[in-house]
Order: structure tokens, then C-alpha cells, then sequence
């Protein structure tokens, strides 16, 4: 059953035609910020999906309420954490918007925020890779050390249209060993088939914009 918040977030998102290149028409989603309903009901979706939950019959994690039950799969949590165990230890958001939707999501699940940046903008080592977006390529970077090996892994956007950035962001973190659990973004614009370039990995969105 559809959820009646997605109308609402979905009324509150501004489409700019023509941004930042001729022929793309821009989901702005800064006017959903304006409006601090939408915002919250956009990250408590989120939060509903992601708390607590039990994808052990995906992963073959058997995880309640953040308590792993299976030595294969135990970890010494990271020596920050506060909460020891989670479902998902890392929530990795993609700059710029990313920036706005994750770390909310990440405080409410009690997981770390991973900042995946554009070039030249993290201070400590990084690790990079090169990507194409829908108009134009780029390079996404993370700092090594902040994902480890083997810990399950959110990856949040605003938007999926080539699937080139999320693309990027889930080659990053599989160079490091990170399990991805599922990339979650507000909006898709689905006539891309961003979709389809993110191979075996789910994909959640809140709407589908044509
Ligand atoms: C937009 C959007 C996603 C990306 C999606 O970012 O915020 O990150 O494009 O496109 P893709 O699925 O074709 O890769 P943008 O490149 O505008 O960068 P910004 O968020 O830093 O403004």
C-alpha cells in the first residue's frame, strides 16, 4: 500500500527545466527542505525501513535488534561506536545531497556517516574512483580507514539517474571489503535504468519521477 507521505514529499520537490545543462530537467529537492513535514517524513521512511532490520534471510546475517547470534558473522564493532551492533554500521552518503539525507538516517539507527566526496576535498588518505554521470564524469573519493571490511553498508543519494554515481560509490566501497545492504534514494528517475546498472544490489526509492 502506498505510503500517503510520498504524495506529500513528492508535491514538495521543485523541477527545474534546463540545470545545469540544456535538456536536463532538475529535481530540486532543496525546496522538500523548505518545508520541514516533508523533510522528516523523507527520513523517517527511510529510518522505518532501515531500523532495526532483520535481513538475515537476505544476507544470511542473523541480526536482532543489532545483536549478531552467529560467530561467522560477529565483529568487534568499531572502537567509536556507541551502540555495538547494528544492521547497518555504515550509512555512506553521496556528496552533495547525500550529505543532507544520510547523516539523519545514520543518527536514528545508531550507524556512522561515511562522506563520499568529490576529489580534493577530503584532508586524510583516500581511495578513488572515476565515474560518469548524466552529464559529465567525475571522481568520488572516500577516506580509507572508514569503511572496514566485512561491515554492512547503506549508500544514500537525493537521486539515481545514470546509476553512475552509485555505481562509483559501491565499487569504492567493495574495494575495501564493505558488504552493501541496499543504496536508498528519494527520487528515481527510472527512464535512465539507473536501476539496471547497479547489478545484484537493491535499490529503495521513494519516487519514481518520469
Ligand atoms: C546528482 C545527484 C546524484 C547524481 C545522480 O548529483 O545528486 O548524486 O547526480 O546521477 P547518476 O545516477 O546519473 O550518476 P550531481 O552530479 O548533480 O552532483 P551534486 O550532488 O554534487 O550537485
Amino acid at each position: 500500500m502506498k505510503d500517503d507521505r510520498i504524495a506529500r514529499i513528492s508535491s514538495t520537490i521543485r523541477i527545474i527545466p534546463d540545470f545545469p545543462k540544456p535538456g536536463i530537467m532538475f529535481q530540486d529537492i532543496t525546496t522538500m527542505l523548505l518545508d520541514p513535514v516533508a523533510f522528516k517524513d523523507t527520513i523517517d521512511l527511510f529510518v522505518e525501513r532501515y531500523k532495526n532490520k532483520d535481513i538475515s534471510v537476505v544476507a544470511g546475517i542473523v541480526t536482532i535488534r543489532g545483536v549478531h547470534q552467529t560467530a561467522q558473522t560477529a565483529k568487534p564493532p568499531a572502537p567509536h561506536r556507541t551502540t555495538p551492533y547494528n544492521a547497518i554500521w555504515n550509512i555512506c552518503g553521496v556528496e552533495a545531497r547525500g550529505f543532507i539525507f544520510g547523516p539523519p538516517i545514520a543518527l536514528r539507527i545508531g550507524a556512522k556517516f561515511v562522506p563520499m566526496r568529490k576529489p580534493n576535498r577530503l584532508p586524510g588518505a583516500v581511495i578513488s574512483e572515476e565515474y560518469s554521470l548524466e552529464y559529465g564524469t567525475d571522481i568520488m573519493e572516500m577516506h580509507v580507514g572508514a569503511v572496514q571490511a566485512g561491515e554492512r553498508t547503506l549508500v544514500v543519494d537525493d537521486l539515481i539517474a545514470t546509476g553512475g554515481t552509485l555505481v562509483a560509490a559501491i565499487n569504492l566501497l567493495e574495494r575495501v571489503g564493505a558488504e552493501i545492504v541496499e543504496c536508498a534514494c528519494v527520487i528515481e528517475l527510472p527512464d535512465l535504468k539507473g536501476r539496471d546498472r547497479l547489478g545484484d544490489k537493491p535499490l529503495f526509492v521513494l519516487i519514481s519521477s518520469n
